[in-house]
């Protein structure tokens, strides 16, 4: 059963991540990061104890029922009418649980989008002197983050203390029920002449045994109200629009052929608009420099001719052949990309420039980027790190875009000028 649960978890969790690197969705990533490391564990007592309570609640409760009317049909009346009323209580308290629970999961989820917000973004904030309103902006999620665990665990503690209740009183009056009739006081309820010694004790034995099957259903109640959100979170990202790009992202020999680029009425679709790609025919040795006011689709029209967004209507044509699904992965492992807001793992510039780690010297390629300059003016030369905007380069991404930023760390790059 836990072994199902974590390959089902682990599943969803593989499943969950390359979805979400391929093709996006208006979700943040912070948003994606608390699904997959915070809510997808809690499908697993759901999945290992919820049934099973379900099963053992549906099984025992009767067994044990049937043997009390076998033996006096007041104590088997007491234990039906205080167990019928814990599952009816349950389904009321159960619906609040639920919501409870997904208002919780949407907190964690915006919260954890707020964190890293606000860290992306915290050398603006310090400029602006906004510290202590962003410190008092946590505060006042991290409070709500707090109330709404609290009205989980009073929903938690309200429903188990109605089961408590039913289950004390219904053994207590068994109990009466049972001492009375031994001592002679009570001369109803079973059949035949009173109850002997060994028959009391049974029903004072199985008492207790009907309701704990009830009992454990309770606490896995909240399981599946938490597992239920965190499926209502997984449904959701499933119908969500999503922005892909064209080719799998796999690893793959780059395109054949001498390099060239041809776009010819294309227009790349983004999100709900569309945006025209400038005519173009550019071959080896060839420059462009595509202007225009801010807003006017030159970030979309490269990423169009990477493969990077789809295309509405119009070709693209790459060495020869059709920019599409076939072709965009070979393509984009004959490029060097450098976006407008590159994105670096934190490593030296000397691991960036050689991923594979082959010893190879960097010097001619940092000549053939104008680059050599660059690197002999930091201090720790080729040991300088990167940092994840480039900043450990330059104060902006502009040398380490000059640097060359690798676009596909599997995909060796070729230079297409
Ligand atoms: N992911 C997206 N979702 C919605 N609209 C988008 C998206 N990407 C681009 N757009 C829209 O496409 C148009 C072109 O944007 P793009 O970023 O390509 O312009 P740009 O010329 O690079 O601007 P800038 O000079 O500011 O970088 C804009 O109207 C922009 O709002
Ligand atoms: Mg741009």
């Amino acid at each position: 059963m836990f072994d199902a649960a974590d390959k089902t978890i682990a599943r969803e969790r593989e499943t969950l991540i390359s979805r979400e690197a391929r093709a996006r969705t208006e979700a943040g990533s912070a948003q994606i990061a608390a699904l997959v490391v915070q809510k997808l564990p809690l499908l697993q007592p759901w999945i290992t104890c919820y049934h099973v309570a379900m099963l053992r609640a549906q099984v025992l409760p009767v067994l044990l029922l049937v043997l009390s009317f076998s033996q006096s049909w007041v104590v088997g009346l007491t234990l039906l009418v205080a167990g019928a009323l814990i599952p009816l209580f349950m389904a009321l308290v159960g619906m609040a649980a639920e919501d409870a629970s997904k208002r919780q999961m949407t907190e964690i989820a915006s919260m954890n989008d707020m964190v890293m917000d606000r860290i992306s973004a915290m050398l603006d904030i310090r400029l602006l002197g906004a510290v202590d309103r962003s410190a008092a902006d946590f505060e006042a999620r991290a409070n709500t983050l707090r109330e709404r665990t609290m009205a989980v665990l009073r929903v938690a503690f309200l429903s188990s203390t109605v089961l408590e209740l039913f289950s004390a009183l219904g053994v207590a009056m068994v109990a009466v029920f049972v001492g009375f009739t031994l001592l002679g006081e009570i001369g109803f309820g079973s059949w035949g002449d009173g109850l002997t010694l060994g028959q009391g004790l049974f029903l004072l034995l199985i008492a207790p045994d009907y309701f704990q099957p009830l009992r454990d259903l309770a606490t896995a109640w909240h399981d599946r109200a938490a597992g239920f959100a965190v499926v209502a979170d997984l449904d959701e990202l499933d119908a969500a629009d999503r922005i892909g790009f064209v080719g799998q992202a796999e690893p793959c020999t780059p395109l054949a052929g001498p390099i060239s680029v041809k776009s010819k009425g294309a227009v790349a679709r983004v999100a709900d608009s569309e945006v025209m790609v400038p005519d173009l025919s550019l071959s080896e040795g060839q420059s462009v420099a595509l202007v225009g006011p801010s807003g006017a689709g030159k970030t979309t029209a490269l990423a169009a001719l990477a493969g990077l967004v789809p295309l509405a209507s119009g070709d693209i044509e790459v060495n020869g052949q059709s920019l599409n699904e076939k072709t965009a992965d070979a393509w984009r492992a004959r490029l060097a990309l450098v976006p407008q807001r590159p994105h670096f793992p934190d490593e030296t510039l000397q691991d960036w420039l050689d991923p594979r780690g082959t010893g190879t010297d960097p010097t001619s390629a940092l000549q053939m980027a104008a680059a050599l300059n660059i690197v002999a003016r930091l201090p720790d030369g080729l040991e300088t790190r990167l940092g994840e905007s480039g900043g450990g380069v330059s104060g902006g991404g502009g040398t380490a875009t000059a640097l060359g930023a690798r676009y596909h760390d599997r995909c060796q790059p070729a230079s297409c000028r």
